[in-house]
């Protein structure tokens, strides 16, 4: 029987099974996240924890846990755990991939279309009052279909927002890890991020790139809200530097509503909100469950973002 903390109330039934297997588990029934303050002082109690993208488990969380033996992220990206501390450990830590990759390469496309086909302002115009008639110039945007998308990001999100490009008849670009983007940034109509938040990404998309890209370009973040540097994108915005920007992931996160970014003209944000379905989140909730049963049973997660711990 190990004790495992859930940090937040997840959809469905998966933590059930935690119980059911005979652990202890604890759920943290508050809306907000645990401060790091409050991580080291509940973490310590726990031989397993069940992790969100907002709870910061850093080595200093990790040091004053001597009993931790497995933590599972609701989430694909662990870039907020400290992975070769856990390493160091022996501490296997789970994520969820392959399930959210289609929901968020969907919203990812949604942002694209909502962004480029002014979707919010003609929402605000029909809610204002606004809408008089059918006007030969107004609201216009621009096509999706037949656009030059750059995809940056050559894993499974990327991959699936190019196929679905495809569909819409866009000549697709993609970047991978280690390419440059330089070549490329003057070439798209759209640049979209599916990079992990990694030192290499972070700061990715800054005042040069985003002067390297065309003043009719739209940029897409659904990965993480550091990849853009949010001080480069500000001016971007307000100066025509770009045409606009969806954010589903911004810095700082959550972006408070009186941030001068909410201000920028052609700025479309949402509140990280890519793998917000029912299906996909209760299907996140089951792989986390699993990587913690699978771990405390002392076998190898399935899906585990730290492998090495398993090798001898
Ligand atoms: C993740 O899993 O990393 C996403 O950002 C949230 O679904």
């Amino acid at each position: 029987m190990a004790r495992c903390l859930i940090t937040r109330e997840l959809p469905g039934g998966a933590s059930d099974r935690l119980a059911g297997a005979g652990h202890e588990v604890e759920v943290r029934r508050e809306r907000m996240p645990p401060t790091h303050e409050q991580l080291l002082q509940l973490a310590p109690r726990f031989d397993a924890l069940l992790t969100l993208l907002t709870d910061p488990v850093d080595a200093k969380v990790l040091a004053a846990s001597p009993e931790l033996r497995a933590i599972a992220n609701y989430a694909v990206g662990t870039d907020n755990i400290d992975l070769d501390a856990a390493t160091a450990r022996g501490i296997p830590v789970g994520n969820t991939p392959d399930v959210l990759t289609e929901t968020t390469a969907d919203l990812a496309v949604a942002l694209m279309l909502a962004l480029m086909r002014r979707l919010r302002e003609g929402e605000e115009e029909v809610r204002a009052g606004e809408w008089l008639t059918w006007e030969p110039a107004r609201l216009l945007g621009r096509d999706l279909h037949g656009a030059t998308v750059l995809v940056v990001g050559a894993g499974r999100i990327g991959r699936a927002v190019a196929r679905r490009l495809d569909g819409f008849g866009c000549r697709v670009l993609t970047a991978g890890r280690g390419d440059s983007l330089d070549p490329l940034l003057g070439e798209a109509d759209v640049i979209t991020l599916h990079c992990p938040l990694t030192p290499r990404t972070t700061g990715l998309i800054g005042s040069q790139q985003l002067a390297a890209m065309k003043p009719t370009a739209y940029l897409v973040n659904t990965a993480r809200g550091p990849i853009v540097d949010a001080e480069a994108l500000l001016p971007a915005l307000h100066d025509g530097q770009i045409a606009g920007a969806a954010l589903d992931v911004t810095d700082p996160e959550p972006l408070p509503s009186d941030h001068p970014l909410t201000r920028a003209p052609g700025l479309l944000v949402v509140p990280h909100i890519a793998s917000a379905t029912h299906a996909t989140r209760e299907a996140m909730a089951d792989m986390a469950v699993d990587n913690l049963l699978a771990a405390l049973a002392g076998e190898r997660m399935p899906h585990c973002a730290n492998p090495e711990v398993y090798e001898p």
